[in-house]
């Protein structure tokens, strides 16, 4: 059965991260405004430090594994992670400020999960003609209920839920079932083709790497692949799984029923999720909590892109423009990754429809710009 992982061994700091809690936030407080414009700058105050500082959860996670990244890397959009899930709850004073200023919402009520019916979506292709999307993706990520995130987990942990993961993965049947490749093992060469083809992660962030995302690197992580590798899971990369639904071309309603296929299947294989009352599924970065769901499309929009407004026709939309080998990234020959930002304070069901209408208005606004 799934085993209790808190009170164990305690947080798994490793002999370089002597830093303490104040000497972390001295360091944030002495960037300027301009030097750092993250979420935590802007909502861990002196008052809610003090407050915070020494408290600890029953995973042993203290507020120094949340938030070293973001004092580290003073350029983080975000810069706080939640240690386990009982951060949520522990460092809620500070969490739950950058979790509403994330998702643009008042109140932290989150939906119970809504993923619609897909046998009336209401939308298939988003770019019949094939011309602009180079290929559709929709991921959510999920937390074995029980265990800690990143900061506080152990090699055996992430092992054992290696393990109970796969065994999970092996009940997907039709479309869905594959095989699961662990990272140990796996020569660089394939590591490197399966990344440059957008299926797999690598070690190569440094605000995962500066929250601890990388202890034991690579044990206890590996990728599942369904066999016509429409069909992913990541398992311990950021979060414990990610779900992933992938294809060429823009066929949304394709890739969306996919992910929700895999979704009813896996609640009967016995995995049991973290989740929290106004909160949704809970992940290890503020960012994904709620749906924890990313659709994205790879498009070419080199016009819209070059205009200065981008970003701020982006935001509008609450959709994010990223590069296409992934967050922190740049694009290549004007092809960007376009997502919707917002995960927490809508249905499923509803961040996919954020995002379609986004990238309908992307597509529109660069004809536009192009003449046609
Ligand atoms: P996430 O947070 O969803 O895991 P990342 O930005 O880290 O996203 O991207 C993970 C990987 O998924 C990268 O290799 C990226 O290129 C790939 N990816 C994301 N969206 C698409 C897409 N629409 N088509 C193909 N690959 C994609
Ligand atoms: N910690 C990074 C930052 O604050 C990433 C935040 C969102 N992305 C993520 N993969 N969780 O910029």
């Amino acid at each position: 059965m799934y085993q209790k992982a808190y009170g164990q061994k305690g947080a798994a700091r490793g002999d370089k991260d002597k830093e303490s809690a104040q000497e972390l936030f001295d360091k944030l407080k002495k960037a300027t405004s301009s030097e750092c414009h993250s979420l935590l700058k802007k909502h861990l105050t002196e008052e809610r430090f003090k407050a915070l500082k020494d408290k600890k959860t029953k995973f042993n996670g203290r507020l120094e594994d949340c938030i070293r990244s973001g004092c580290i890397n003073l350029d983080s959009g975000v810069g706080i992670y939640a240690c386990d899930p009982e951060a949520y709850t522990t460092f809620a004073l500070v969490l739950d400020e950058v979790i509403k200023d994330y998702h643009k919402v008042d109140k932290l009520d989150h939906p119970e999960p809504d993923f619609g019916d897909t046998s009336k979506l209401g939308f298939g292709d988003l770019d019949p003609s094939g011309n602009m999307i180079v290929s559709t993706r929709v991921r959510i990520g999920r937390s074995h209920d029980s265990y800690g995130f990143p900061p506080v987990l152990t090699k055996e942990d992430r092992v054992n839920m290696e393990k109970d993961t796969v065994k999970a993965l092996n009940t997907l049947t039709g479309d869905l079932k594959g095989k699961y490749y662990p990272l140990e093992g796996m020569t660089a060469e394939t590591q490197k083709q399966l990344t440059d083809d957008h299926f797999l992660f690598n070690d190569h962030d440094r605000f995962l790497r500066e929250a601890h995302g990388y202890q034991d690197w690579p044990t206890g992580r590996g990728i599942y692949f369904s066999d016509d590798k429409k069909f992913l899971t990541w398992v311990n990369e950021e979060d414990h799984l990610r779900f992933i639904s992938m294809q060429s071309g823009g066929n949304l309603g394709e890739v969306y029923t996919r992910l929700v296929n895999a979704v009813n299947q896996l609640q009967k294989s016995g995995l049991q999720f973290a989740k929290r009352k106004g909160l949704g599924y809970l992940t290890f970065c503020p960012s994904n909590l709620g749906t924890t769901l990313r659709a994205s499309v790879h498009i070419k929009i080199p016009k819209l892109a070059a205009t200065p407004d981008f970003k701020a026709f982006c935001d509008k939309l609450n959709i994010q423009a990223r590069g296409i080998h992934g967050e922190h990234t740049e694009s290549v020959g004007g092809v960007y990754d376009i997502s919707n930002k917002r995960r927490l304070g809508l249905t499923e069901f509803e961040a996919v429809q954020e995002m379609r209408k986004g990238v309908e208005a992307v597509i529109t606004e660069e004809k536009k710009l192009a003449g046609n």
